[in-house]
C-alpha cells in the first residue's frame, strides 16, 4: 500500500458518519426525573455551601448542565479531561490528564461528575489526584455504570443508572465521536 492509500483509510475512518439510530434505552424523561433526584440527594448531603462540581470532559458535559440547573444553592464548575480510549470501545487500561483544572480545589466540597464508570480506572485515577489536592470533601456523581465491567474498586456516591455491559451513545456519550447530540442514552 502506497502512503497516500493510508492516509485516505485513515481519513475515513476518523470521520465516521452515522447512519444508524441508536436504540433507546434510557428516555430523555427518565434521565431529567434522575438527574432531578441525584441533585436533591447531593444538596441534601451537604445543605448550604458551595458545591464545586468538576466535568470530567467531554461525556459528561450535558450531565453537568442538567445536574447543576436542578441543584439549588451556589454552586461553581470546572473541567478537566483525561483519554484512556482513543476510538475504541474497551478500555487500554491507560490514563492521560489532557486538561487540567483552572482552579484549586483545596478546602472546597468537590463533586466529579464523569458521564459512565466502566472499568473503573480513569474515575479511580481522578479521585487519586484530585484528594491530593486537599479538597475538603470529594465525592463522585456517574450518570451511568457498567458494574460488571470494574476491573478496580472504586467508590461512586451518586449513580443515576446502573446498565448491562452494552456500548451506550447519546446523552454527551460518543462512539468515535459521534452521537453525543442523540438527547437519550441509546445502543448501537
Ligand atoms: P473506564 O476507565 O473504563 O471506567 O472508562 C471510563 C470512560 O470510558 C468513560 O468516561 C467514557 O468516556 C468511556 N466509556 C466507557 N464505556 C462507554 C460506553 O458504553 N459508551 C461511551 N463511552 C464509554
Ligand atoms: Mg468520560
Amino acid at each position: 500500500m502506497m502512503s497516500n492509500d493510508f492516509i485516505y483509510v485513515y481519513v475515513n475512518v476518523s470521520r465516521v458518519t452515522t447512519t444508524a439510530t441508536p436504540t433507546v434505552l434510557i428516555g430523555q424523561d427518565e434521565l431529567t426525573a434522575r438527574i432531578a433526584a441525584l441533585a436533591q440527594e447531593i444538596r441534601s448531603d451537604l445543605p448550604s455551601g458551595q458545591l464545586h462540581f468538576i466535568c470530567v470532559l467531554k461525556g459528561a458535559f450535558l450531565f453537568l448542565g442538567d445536574l447543576i440547573r436542578a441543584t439549588e444553592g451556589p454552586v461553581s464548575i470546572d473541567f478537566m479531561a483525561c483519554s484512556s480510549y482513543g476510538a475504541a470501545t474497551s478500555s487500554s487500561g491507560e490514563v492521560r490528564l489532557t486538561k487540567d483544572l483552572d482552579a484549586s480545589i483545596e478546602g472546597r466540597d468537590v463533586i466529579i461528575v464523569e458521564d459512565i464508570v466502566d472499568t473503573g480506572l480513569t474515575l479511580h485515577y481522578l479521585q487519586e489526584i484530585l484528594q491530593a489536592r486537599g479538597p475538603r470533601t470529594l465525592r463522585t456523581a456517574c450518570l451511568l455504570s457498567k458494574p460488571s465491567r470494574r476491573k478496580i474498586d472504586v467508590k461512586v456516591d451518586y449513580i443515576g443508572f446502573t446498565i448491562e455491559d452494552k456500548f451506550v451513545v447519546g446523552y454527551g456519550l460518543d462512539y468515535a465521536e459521534q452521537y453525543r447530540n442523540v438527547p437519550y442514552i441509546g445502543i448501537l
